[in-house]
Formats: structure tokens, C-alpha cells, sequence
């Protein structure tokens, strides 16, 4: 399946349910682009300034880095596609793919949220330095505050392009680049929309039922 929604929409959040509930693998490229940039590896070095620029790095790396990704998945129940496809030329390339590959598409999912919501979700958002866990200053504290959930670890980070002039250029390559291929789904007829506003597991409550249908 696919998730897809702005920048801020809760797709990871809602990801990181889906796989604890149905087993299924997510397939981040946000997070794979931001371990190559940890890593300092070529690629990481071209897509950090694209990053933290609000902008999209070029359609040829994200097609080939998300393609040998799924080649590795082959055991998997099902795969999570979050922050993939953005533009229509992945979205084309990602029909070719799972062709080519003899796999199919059951859920395009579309998270359905007010802009002000995401700024507001975005500059309050932090995950654990250790393994991840995602958090929110307001909406998902730590329930020990400055301690892990997950992994009981103390350190915290923020991501560089969740500045508001950052977040401002985010929300605008969606509505160029990505809003513009949520047509082609629903052509299709696998888009479907969830109301993104309630609360984490309301939004989720809406996710499992479409899962759960097949
Ligand atoms: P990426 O990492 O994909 O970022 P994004 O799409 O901007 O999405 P986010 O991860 O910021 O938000 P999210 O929807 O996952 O929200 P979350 O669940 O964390 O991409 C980053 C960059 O990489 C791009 O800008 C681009 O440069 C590049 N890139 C990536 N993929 C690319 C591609 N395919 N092509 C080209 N370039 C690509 O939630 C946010 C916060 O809100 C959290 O704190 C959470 O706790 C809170 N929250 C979540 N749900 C709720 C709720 N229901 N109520 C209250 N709070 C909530």
C-alpha cells in the first residue's frame, strides 16, 4: 500500500501502527535519505541541501534506491510505501516496477489534513536519538518526560527541515508536485481518502478499516 498526505500528515505515525498491528514493512524514503546523509555517503551529500531546502531530490535516485529496496522485501507480508511516490514520474515508474516485479497495489491511502494543523504538528515533533520513536511536545509526550518509551534513552532530536521556512517550501513542493498525482489513483480506483484531523488512533481506526477490507 501506499500512504500518502503533506508533510507533517502523520504518515509515519500511522506507519509505525500499521506495522505493529498487520506485520507489514514500511518503505520510509524520507528515512532512507536521511541514513544516507548520516552515513555521508554520496548521495546523502546531494540530497542533504535538497532536504533542507524543502525541495524534492531528482526522480532517478529516489526510482532506483526505493526499487532495490522492495527487491529486498521479497519475504515480506506487505510493504508500507511512505513518502513514495511524490511526483508523477515516480508514481509512472512505480507502475512499471511492480510489473516488472509481479506485484500489486490493494490501498492507496490519502491522510487529509489543514495546513495550520501541519505547522503545528511539525515544529513540535521529535523522536528518540537511540532508535526513533517519534514523540510530539503536546499531543505524544515521552510518558516519563526526557525518557524513551521504547528504549529508555535520554537523548532527543529534531529534524533540520522542520523549521517554519523549510516547512513552508515542504508544503509547497506537495501541492506542486505530489497533490498532482492523486488523480491518477483515484483513476485507478484505489485512492482513498482519511479524515487526517482526529486523534492518532481515530485517524488509524479509519486506516485499519480499509486494511482489514482487503
Ligand atoms: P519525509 O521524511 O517523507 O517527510 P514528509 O513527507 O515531509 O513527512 P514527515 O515525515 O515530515 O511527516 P509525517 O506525515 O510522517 O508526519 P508524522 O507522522 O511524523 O521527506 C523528507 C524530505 O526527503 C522531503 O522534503 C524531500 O526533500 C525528501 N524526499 C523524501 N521522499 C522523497 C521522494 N519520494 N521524492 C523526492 N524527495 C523525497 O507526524 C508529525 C508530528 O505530528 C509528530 O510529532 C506526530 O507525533 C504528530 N501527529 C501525527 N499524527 C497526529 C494526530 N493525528 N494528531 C496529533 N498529532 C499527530
Amino acid at each position: 500500500m501506499i500512504i500518502l498526505g503533506p508533510p507533517g500528515a502523520g504518515k509515519g505515525t500511522q506507519c509505525e501502527r500499521l506495522v505493529e498491528t498487520f506485520g507489514l514493512v514500511q518503505l520510509s524514503t524520507g528515512e532512507m535519505l536521511r541514513a544516507e546523509v548520516k552515513s555521508g555517503s554520496e548521495l546523502g551529500q546531494t540530497a542533504k541541501e535538497i532536504m533542507d531546502a524543502g525541495e524534492l531530490v531528482p526522480d532517478d535516485l529516489i526510482i532506483s534506491m526505493i526499487s532495490s529496496q522492495i527487491d529486498q522485501q521479497s519475504e515480506a507480508k506487505g510493504v508500507i510505501l511512505d513518502g513514495f511516490p511524490r511526483t508523477t514520474a515516480q508514481a509512472e515508474a512505480l507502475d512499471v516496477m511492480l510489473s516488472e516485479k509481479s506485484l500489486s497495489m490493494d490501498h492507496v491511502v490519502q491522510l487529509e489534513v489543514d495546513e495550520d494543523a501541519i505547522v503545528e504538528r511539525l515544529s513540535g515533533r521529535f523522536s528518540c536519538a537511540n532508535c526513533g520513536a517519534g514523540y510530539h511536545d503536546t499531543f505524544s509526550p515521552p510518558a516519563e518526560e526526557g525518557k524513551c518509551d521504547k528504549c529508555g534513552h535520554t537523548e532527543f532530536s529534531r529534524r533540520s527541515d522542520d523549521n517554519p521556512e523549510t516547512v513552508r517550501s515542504r508544503l509547497v513542493a506537495y501541492r506542486e508536485q505530489t497533490a498532482p498525482i492523486l488523480p491518477f489513483y483515484q483513476d485507478k480506483g484505489v485512492l482513498q481518502s482519511v479524515d487526517g484531523m482526529g486523534g492518532m488512533e481515530e485517524v488509524f481506526d479509519q486506516i485499519k478499516e480499509i486494511v482489514a477490507g482487503g
